[in-house]
């Protein structure tokens, strides 16, 4: 199955909420499998805590293998290469974790046909090696969504399952961009549309995921004063009108990630070490990225709501 995360705006939480969703995927067993295709900034490693790839790989990676450099771009075993002491070794029981990162001083570029069909020989190869594929994409309208939406728009492409997650902030801002990201010119669904996809069928492949939401129950919030509290509240609900009103209601939304005080300082990787032993992290926070690792492939998640 592919999953293409996407945002908006950068700064959402895309990045390291995805890496959290492979992470918590693979540590039970499935292989799994992570594209950098923030093509201008293609930092995910850092998330990983990997080294040797902090801003892209020095060797051929994704830019290198899309351009038709090399005939395979350059896979990293995070639990091997992994700096984090609480990722490795590899769990008994989890499954393969694979990050292909994108070449260091790599920017955007521009498609050509050849790329496309790189691009989707690239996703077929690895369809068949892992259960999930996931896409990390530049933000907004960028070429890195163009090109996925023209390379799953492929015949050969046809019988993979394909979903969209659409991340957002909790804010007035985040919440009617990542309705225009999705819905409005030049979106998901019109440029989707005219590359040839069903649209219904696109549509239906799109969930909203908030991630970095200050609750107002949360301990973190323990000390507010009852006008704070108040305050809160009534934006909260707010927000929820609004979302609803944008077509990201919570029939359409995947799931939601709290604010968490390590991820506000560091991206990294939640583990149970974290939540369990040093407690540095809240529980909430590795239940949620659980519950959408669990949701990716859950399909009563994935009907139409319509
Ligand atoms: N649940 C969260 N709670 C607090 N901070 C978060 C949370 N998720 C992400 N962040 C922080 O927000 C910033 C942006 O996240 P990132 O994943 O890099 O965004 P994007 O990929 O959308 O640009 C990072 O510093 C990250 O650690
Ligand atoms: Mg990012």
């Amino acid at each position: 199955m592919l999953i293409f995360a996407i945002s908006d705006k950068g700064g959402t939480g895309r990045s390291v909420t995805s890496a959290n969703i492979a992470y918590r995927r693979a540590l039970p067993g499935a292989d799994v499998c992570y594209l950098d295709f923030d093509f201008g900034s293609p930092t995910s490693a850092a998330v990983f805590d990997v080294p040797s790839a902090l801003r892209g790989t020095e060797q051929a990676g994704l830019h290198s293998y899309l351009r038709g450099e090399v005939a395979e771009p350059q896979r990293i075993d995070i639990w091997a290469e992994t700096e984090s002491a609480g990722l490795r070794p590899r769990p008994a029981q989890a499954g393969q974790l694979v990050l292909l990162p994108g070449d260091r001083g790599g920017g955007e570029f521009v498609l050509g046909s050849d790329t496309v069909r790189r691009c989707a020989d690239l996703f077929l190869r690895l369809e068949e090696e892992f259960e999930i594929t996931l896409v990390d994409l530049s933000a907004g309208r960028s070429y890195a969504a163009q090109l996925v939406l023209e390379a799953t728009a492929l015949p050969e492409l046809s019988s993979v399952t394909a979903r969209w997650l659409v991340f957002h902030r909790w804010t007035r801002q985040h919440i009617i961009a990542a309705a225009g990201l999705v819905y409005g010119d030049r979106g998901i669904m019109a440029t989707g549309a005219s590359r040839g996809h069903e649209r219904d069928r696109l549509r239906d492949s799109v969930r909203f995921v908030r991630a970095a939401v200050p609750s107002p129950s949360s301990p973190m919030f323990a000390e507010l004063r009852p006008a704070q509290a108040l305050w809160l509240s009534i934006c909260d609900e707010d927000l929820t009108r609004l979302a609803s009103e944008h077509k990201l209601g919570p029939m359409l939304t995947l799931g939601t990630v709290p604010l968490d005080p390590v991820l506000q300082w560091r991206e990294q990787l939640i583990t149970d070490e974290d939540v369990l032993s040093s407690q540095v992290a809240n529980l909430e926070t590795a239940q949620a990225f659980a519950d959408l690792a669990a949701a990716l492939t859950d399909d009563r998640r994935w009907q139409s709501p319509l």
